[in-house]
């Protein structure tokens, strides 16, 4: 593996695909995995007064959902949930505090998580997915990002391909 290097040619601590695995056996159950992202709609950042969580089913695969009224995601906040030991200051009494609780709760849950958010001023569109980086036998982590301005959203025109 070539090291990506610091300004001052240090090598940088790299992260394997494989680690999104690992970091999920923190959660010895799935209830924890689930509280995990519970706790995160209650953080003062997001202040969430509801959240629905629902079981679905997309083609053949079977899926949980997570959804919250609250705040929502920037997209520097939705590359910060995607990462690892990354948390923003939350203000009084904060529950997360690590920055690893929703990587290590969705892998625990899925291979494959995709977050829809709409905040204040931005529509985003994020992914961790073990099956992607499989199929592109990618070395690092890599998480695909869209997101939109929302003043600017009517200016794009979003395509929806069924086969
Ligand atoms: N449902 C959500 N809506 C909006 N932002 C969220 C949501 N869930 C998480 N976030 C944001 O993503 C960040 C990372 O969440 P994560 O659970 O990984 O870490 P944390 O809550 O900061 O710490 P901990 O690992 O102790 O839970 C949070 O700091 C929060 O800003
Ligand atoms: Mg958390």
């Amino acid at each position: 593996m070539a090291a990506a290097l610091t300004e001052c040619g240090v090598p940088l601590s790299g992260l394997s695909k494989h680690y999104l695995n690992t970091n999920s056996t923190s959660h010895t159950g799935p209830f924890s995995a689930i509280a995990e992202l519970i706790d995160n709609t209650y953080d003062p950042d997001v202040n969430a007064e509801q959240i629905w969580i629902d079981k679905t089913q997309i083609k053949d695969m079977e899926c949980l959902t997570f959804k919250d009224n609250g705040n929502g995601l920037s997209r520097k906040i939705m590359h910060q949930i995607l990462s690892f030991g990354f948390s923003i200051e939350k203000g009084i009494q904060p529950i997360g505090i690590y920055g690893n609780g929703f990587t290590s709760g969705s892998m625990r849950l899925g291979k494959d998580v995709i977050i829809l958010s709409k905040s204040k001023n931005d529509l985003c569109v994020g992914m961790l997915s073990q099956t992607y980086l499989k199929k592109i036998r990618a070395k690092h982590i890599a998480v695909p990002i869209i997101s939109f301005n929302k003043q600017e959203a009517d200016k794009y025109i979003l395509l929806e391909l069924f086969k």
